[in-house]
């Protein structure tokens, strides 16, 4: 599996109010080749882009995003909590952001982020919108339940096993979601177990890297990709 070196984190990393279409766009601008977004599921089942299970944070709603039909949460301000620059920005769907991906030829991480209860759930109707819209996609969940059910819903989708750090079962929980791919967070990740896991030929991407220095650390140990909210850190020829 090919990955971009450099993955704006959460849509656009620090640049822009965190999933959101601003984000993509201002991703694509300063030449990132690939983005990384959450998805979960409102009341209704349709999956939008947020990674907190409530509203507050990050958008002006209130409450739990999985109490809530996708209808009313697309009409949230998820961009004013950023900065008042981007309070015209709305909390978008899965599509809306798939589809813009496509159109800027961004490659997209789907993190499938399911609120408490709805693992399974969430993993069969993040497989559904992604096998619709298409484009360069890779699935991955910290759930194994989720990463499972999307599986079953689209065994061609390709998937990855998301971790703090790589446990030493490493191999079976790729292998219970027939992942290619290990996520893990950097700071977590020793030189042996880089060299594990890439010399088994697997891909590892680690999150969330937010200094070059750190980032070429993880380089130097084999890692394909970082995620990062500071995509700004990097040349286009870098990425
Ligand atoms: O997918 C990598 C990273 O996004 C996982 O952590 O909490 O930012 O979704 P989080
Ligand atoms: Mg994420």
């Amino acid at each position: 599996m090919i990955y971009p070196r450099i993955i704006a984190h959460r849509c656009g990393g620090a640049l822009a109010p965190e999933n959101t279409l601003a984000g993509l766009r201002i991703a694509a601008r300063i030449g990132c080749r690939g983005v990384e977004f959450d998805a979960m599921l409102g009341a209704d089942g349709v999956p939008v882009l947020i990674h907190d299970e409530t509203l507050e944070r990050t958008t002006t709603g209130l409450g739990s995003v999985a109490a809530i039909d996708s209808t009313r949460l697309l009409l949230l301000d998820a961009g004013c909590r950023h900065h008042r620059a981007f309070s015209e920005e709305s909390l978008p769907s899965l599509e809306q952001a798939l589809r813009l991906c496509a159109s800027l030829g961004l490659w997209a991480n789907v993190e499938i982020k399911p609120a408490a209860g709805h693992e399974a759930e969430t993993g069969r109707a993040v497989a559904r919108v992604a096998t619709a819209i298409g484009g360069k996609l890779l699935l991955s969940s910290f759930s194994p339940e989720a990463l499972q059910a999307a599986a079953v819903e689209a065994p061609p989708l390709p998937r990855a096993v998301l971790v703090e750090a790589v446990p030493a079962d490493w191999r079976v929980r790729m292998a219970e979601s027939g992942s290619r791919a290990l996520h893990c967070a950097g700071n977590t990740l020793t030189e042996e177990m880089a060299r594990e896991v890439c010399n088994a030929g697997y891909p590892l991407a680690c999150y969330t890297v937010n200094r070059r220095d750190d980032a070429a650390r993880l380089f130097a140990l084999g890692v394909s990709a970082v995620f990062t909210d500071r995509p700004d850190l990097w040349q286009v020829a870098e990425m």
